[in-house]
């Protein structure tokens, strides 16, 4: 049947509902700190993003020359570093958050990581966007937030410009994996 005129749309519309469905809509958002530059930070917080820009230099990025330094700080107050290791075998290769978050794991056992800046120096380009982590660094940081039982601050940057604050690194990975969909039952 070919439905026309005024009520068509209206029919459609409400098609869910005259089929007794229940289907919703649900919204995803979250909010996140916006500042112009790193001398607009706490104290603290510049601190971490100058680190993790000197700590740049250590990368080891000769195939993508995008050299990206991560830098944490504990709720010990101890600091914990990772640059981006390439590899000829191009998968090989591991982000800056995820070396920092495995060398914290191993060497601070227990300890939560409170805020982790990351930042990077694109030798061929710009530097002046904040960066993002990639989507295995988001789905390592959701879990080592579980892990630790507390969120993991995320401060991105470049080597200059502006700079994102987020409250938790969970918020880039909404409706994540994790290991509550192992469970056995
Ligand atoms: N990379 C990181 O280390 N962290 C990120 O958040 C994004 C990308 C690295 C992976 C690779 O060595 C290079 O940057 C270019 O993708």
């Amino acid at each position: 049947m070919v439905l026309v005129g005024k009520g068509c749309s209206a029919l459609l519309n409400n098609w869910a509902f005259i089929k007794g469905m229940t289907m919703t809509k649900e919204t995803f958002q979250f909010q996140f700190e916006v500042y112009a530059g790193v001398d607009e930070l706490a104290t603290a917080d510049k601190q971490l993003v100058e680190a993790a820009r000197i700590v740049t230099e250590k990368a080891y990025a000769p195939y993508s020359k995008f050299l990206v330094g991560a830098v944490a700080r504990l709720k010990n107050g101890a600091l914990v570093s990772g640059t981006n290791q390439e590899n000829a075998a191009y998968p090989v290769g591991i982000c800056a958050e995820r070396v920092l978050l495995s060398s914290a794991a191993m060497l601070h056992t227990n300890i939560q990581i409170d805020t982790m800046a990351v930042t990077y120096h694109n030798t061929q380009g710009d530097s002046s966007e904040p960066v993002s982590p990639c989507g295995l660094c988001r789905q390592s940081l959701v879990e080592y937030e579980e892990r630790q039982g507390g969120p993991i601050r995320l401060i991105l940057t470049g080597m200059e410009g502006k700079v994102f604050i987020l409250e938790t690194s969970g918020q880039l990975l909404p409706l994540s994996f994790g290991s509550g969909d192992l469970k056995v039952t």
